[in-house]
């Protein structure tokens, strides 16, 4: 396990805060699909949700909106990778919504959480981001999408490397 989802796990602040959505039927759900790579979107949320966390809570911003909001940013809950034909626009463009509204079935949201969901693709999504905290995720977002991306392209050199080694012995 990786070391942050240990700090995680140990942040007792943070798991009350999102504890009761970690248990919740729909959230874990997203475990079922990969964001980045070999990443499941339940994975990328809860780290994307604790890095906003702790930015949040160090410069005095709403740390509780942070956290909530973007455990849910990507309850899309479909593999984008897949073409659906009932699936209309691009994922791109439209999986903010689609959390949204997924999430309002499983939770009060309150203003600033939506802002935070609804624009965590910006500047792809043209509206402006109202918060701090929302301006918060699309940073944290991108960054969390590139480590994960990084992790496994190492991953797979380092998988690489060892086969040929490997092969070497043998031969
Ligand atoms: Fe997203
Ligand atoms: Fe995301």
């Amino acid at each position: 396990m990786r070391e942050i989802f240990n700090e995680i796990k140990q942040d007792k602040e943070f798991m009350e805060i999102v504890g009761p959505l970690l248990e919740n039927e729909t959230v874990q759900e997203m475990k079922k699909y990969r964001q980045h790579y070999e990443t499941s979107c339940y994975d990328h949320c809860l780290e994307a949700s604790y890095r906003c966390y702790r930015y949040c809570k160090k410069h005095k911003l709403d740390y509780v909106s942070a956290a909530r909001a973007t455990m849910v940013h990507d309850l899309f809950l479909y593999d984008w990778r897949k073409r659906q034909p009932d699936r209309k626009g691009l994922h791109a463009f439209t999986h903010p919504r689609t959390s949204y509204e997924n999430a309002c079935k499983i939770m009060d949201l309150n203003k600033k959480e939506k802002d935070i969901i609804l624009k965590h693709m910006w500047p792809l999504t043209l509206k402006l981001p109202r918060y701090r905290e929302s301006y918060l995720l699309t940073v944290v977002d991108k960054y969390c999408a590139l480590s994960e991306s990084f992790r496994e392209i190492k991953a797979k050199h380092k998988r690489k490397k060892l086969a040929k080694e490997a092969k070497k012995n043998v031969n």
